[in-house]
């Protein structure tokens, strides 16, 4: 639960020159403190029954995988298919299951030792328990060209530096393979600068993907480069991008 101070802290932060680490810092107790009260609320069963339908779809073994997102996995006849959720948060929203296919889904979340404490507390178990990792430090947990598909969402502009994420998540990737990126356009505008919320994802006039924070500003169609053809629409406040890896 966050403190008084955790809350000063925190609304602190839109206003003080603390570094993207410090910031990040002081909004993680926001996001435990969030997380706290949204297993409690929405993954827990009362009677037997989930208390909603996102508590019951993310902890089933068995929700099918998004209709989207199979059709970014039309590329591939491999009969198993890893795919890799970035910053899942306690419950990853990939789903599990595919016709004729085995799915291999790992979820990595930088907050997931706190997330295990509220498994425990709550008493609830996912069917994929996210490991220990950042966008940025992907490199360090998987080989390159390993997963056939990499989804994050609403979670890099959470980061330290969400233009070296969306990069290794696209070494991690399998040349043919898809990064699928969902992010609140404009967020750290939005919410002030404030706690975890450091970075914007935006288009720019001729449709380019920008990331960018008060300081920097990256044109991730250039940053990435010919390896790869990004796409991106809006979907109501989010942007919504593609990127897909170029095969070899
Ligand atoms: C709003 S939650 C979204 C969780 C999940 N993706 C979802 O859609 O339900 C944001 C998540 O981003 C994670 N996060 C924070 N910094 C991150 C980073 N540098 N790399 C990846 N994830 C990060 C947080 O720990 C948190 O679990």
């Amino acid at each position: 639960m966050s403190t008084l101070l955790d809350k000063l802290l925190l609304h602190a932060s839109k206003y003080a020159p603390f570094s993207h680490k410090q910031k990040w810092r002081i909004g993680m107790r926001d996001e435990i403190s969030f997380w706290d009260q949204h297993i409690a609320k929405n993954y827990v069963p009362r009677n037997g029954q989930f208390p909603s339908t996102e508590g019951q779809a993310r902890t089933a073994p068995d929700t099918p995988l998004q209709d989207t997102f199979v059709q970014l996995l039309a590329w591939t006849n491999d009969p198993v298919l890893r795919i890799l959720d970035v910053g899942s948060g306690p419950f990853t929203r990939v789903g599990k299951t595919m016709p004729g296919r085995t799915l291999e889904v790992t979820a990595v979340d930088p907050l997931s030792e706190e997330y295990k404490k509220l498994f425990t507390k709550h008493a609830v178990r996912p069917p994929v328990i996210p490991i220990e990792g950042a966008g940025e430090t992907l490199h360090q947990l998987f080989p390159a060209d390993h997963f056939h598909f990499a989804h994050a969402n609403n979670c890099l502009d959470h980061g330290f530096d969400p233009v070296e994420s969306v990069s290794q998540m696209v070494q991690v990737v399998r040349p043919g393979g898809y990064v699928y990126l969902r992010h609140e356009v404009n967020v750290a505008e939005t919410a002030g600068y404030m706690g975890m919320h450091q970075w914007n994802f935006l288009l720019d006039a001729n449709g380019d993907f920008i990331i960018r924070d008060k300081k920097r500003v990256v044109n991730m169609n250039k940053h990435l480069g010919r390896g790869v053809r990004i796409t991106s629409q809006h979907e109501g406040d989010f942007l919504v991008t593609t990127i897909h890896r170029a095969p070899q």
